[in-house]
């Protein structure tokens, strides 16, 4: 990936972009080709977040089905939803074109088969809502071109895309810098305040501008409104060589819930799935055996599993990102967030959508993806989401994992609790102790300790820390206390 240094100046750009992932990017990029002087400010290196644990499947194939999207947003918003992800696709490819970014971008089909036990009736709903909604060719096959399984009926979805998202974004950050766009990485924004200008502190400087996105995955700006509306699952990942022309080129997935996804890097099986609610599964290295013996039963070609790896999705109650004015706030506060497993064109649709609101033009989906929506029939989603989130604070009740930090092999983590602090405990491989406060920055929730990223995960709203502490995923937007702190509490 391109370096590039941290800020070191205070500076006014007409929009400042908080987040160098696929979102961030995508507003940088459209907007400094309007003409726009943009800043991009991440705290690690370009397209460091979620965006490099992507399998990056390109399309209008909508995880949650379209069914279920018309029954929330009707039949108009279902044919948005619709055209807004094909329209991504297609503006991926007119980059890829116009700045000749060699990022293996391929146009193929894509395949939804059944999951055991489903019924073909779920298939004959999906392909009803998918043409109601605008999608004539999707049509149903009486298989997957596997030579290896037979899926049985699926549904093809033609003309679907994947491509491998760090190269294209490669190109896309020097393709801003010759826009005359800045980027500044190792940046990390402490504070956005709206207003004229808005202003953004990062560290000693200040970024102000007329226009802020936070693209930060999930919105470190927000306390509370946007995180009643969603939820965080980890998703699972293995790469294994199969032999040249064993598999096809498509993309495929299946109907379950969790479902798994199937894609072709060279002659690299990508398969995913076994996702949970983040910060709430002990057997996180066991997923990806399962993924494995699940892939290897229909790919019995497979080689040894090469990769291995987890990222985390934002799950919206209604199933579609949010995507603009940021809630509650400045009218000049966008934020993009709840990609729904399909922030790859969720974060190609918010840079268009972005790049419009900013620039002041009309566009078809602003509604559609209005972060302030409400759609009532998601009600039951939103009050099972948040009663999970409440129960989450019981784990204060509760004793440690272990019960002191001698317990902790070396490697490993675990909560221990100390009076009335709970402690998250990591031992590295030398056998040295890393104690930091367990409670989460944001709101309180006690950190869980995830074996198989050795990560401490929130179980409420999708903060997660590496072993250390140090935050990588909002909306916390610190890192977790150093332990001292609770003694020297105690001791006053
Ligand atoms: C395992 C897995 C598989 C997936 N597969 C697919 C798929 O096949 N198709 C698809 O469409 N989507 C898929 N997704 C979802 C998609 O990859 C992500 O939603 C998308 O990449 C997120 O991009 P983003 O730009 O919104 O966030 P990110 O890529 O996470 O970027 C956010 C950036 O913000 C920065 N940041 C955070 N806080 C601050 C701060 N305080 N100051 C400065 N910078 C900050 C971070 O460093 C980061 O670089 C998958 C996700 C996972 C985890
Ligand atoms: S993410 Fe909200 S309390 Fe941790």
């Amino acid at each position: 990936m391109p370096e590039f240094s941290p800020l070191q100046e205070n500076l006014h750009v007409d929009a400042c972009i908080i987040g160098a992932g696929i979102s961030g990017l995508t507003a940088a990029y459209l907007l400094a080709r309007s003409g726009k002087q943009v800043a991009v400010l991440d705290k690690g290196p370009v397209a460091g977040g979620m965006t490099q644990a992507t399998t990056a499947h390109i399309s209008n194939m909508l995880d949650d089905r379209y069914f279920e999207v018309e029954k929330l947003h009707g039949r108009e918003g279902a044919r948005l939803a619709a055209d807004s992800h094909t329209a991504a696709i297609d503006r991926i490819e007119t980059i890829v074109r116009q700045e000749r970014i060699e990022c293996d971008f391929t146009r193929l089909d894509g395949y939804l088969f059944l999951a055991e036990g489903d019924r073909r009736e779920t298939l004959e709903r999906e392909l009803d809502a998918a043409r109601r909604a605008g999608l004539r060719a999707v049509e149903m096959v009486a298989r997957a071109p596997f030579p290896s399984f037979d899926t049985g009926p699926c549904l093809r979805f033609p003309n679907v895309a994947q491509f491998h998202p760090l190269k294209y974004l490669a190109h896309v950050a020097r393709a801003i810098e010759h826009e005359g766009g800045r980027i500044f990485t190792g940046t990390h924004v402490d504070s956005i305040e709206g207003g004229v200008p808005a202003v953004v502190q990062a560290g000693k400087h200040v970024v102000t501008a007329d226009a802020v996105v936070v693209a930060t995955n999930v919105p470190i700006n927000d306390r509370l409104t946007i995180h009643t509306k969603q939820a965080p699952y980890m998703s699972y990942v293995i790469g294994a060589r199969v032999p040249p022309g064993s598999v096809p080129q498509a993309l495929s997935w299946d109907t379950g819930d969790p479902y798994h996804y199937i894609r072709l890097h060279d002659d690299l099986l990508i398969v995913g799935g076994e996702d949970h609610k983040s910060g709430q599964a002990a057997d996180t290295p066991e997923r990806h055996q399962r993924l494995e013996a699940w892939a290897r039963r229909r790919f019995p070609m497979m080689g040894r599993v090469e990769f291995a790896w987890a990222g985390q999705v934002m799950e919206t109650q209604d199933y579609l990102a949010f995507i603009g004015r940021n809630p509650m706030d400045h009218d000049n506060i966008f934020v993009v967030t709840g990609d729904s497993g399909m922030g790859i064109t969720h974060g190609t649709i918010a840079g268009m959508l972005l790049t419009d609101l900013i620039l002041g033009r009309t566009n078809p989906w602003e509604a559609l993806y209005d972060p302030s929506r409400v759609r009532l029939g998601a009600a039951a989603d939103f009050a099972r989401e948040n009663s999970n989130v409440a129960l989450q604070y019981a784990d204060w009740l509760t004793g440690g994992d272990v019960a002191s930090a001698e317990d902790v092999k070396p490697g490993g983590g675990a909560i221990v609790r100390r009076g009335l602090e709970k402690i998250a405990v990591y031992r590295d491989p030398q056998g040295q102790l890393h104690e930091r406060l367990a409670a989460c920055p944001h709101l309180g929730c006690v950190v869980h300790w995830n074996r198989a990223e050795t990560t401490w995960d929130c179980p409420c709203h999708g903060s997660r820390f590496d072993r250390y502490g140090k935050v990588i995923n909002g909306p916390a937007n610190r890192d977790l206390a150093p332990a001292e702190k609770s003694q020297d509490k105690r001791a006053a």
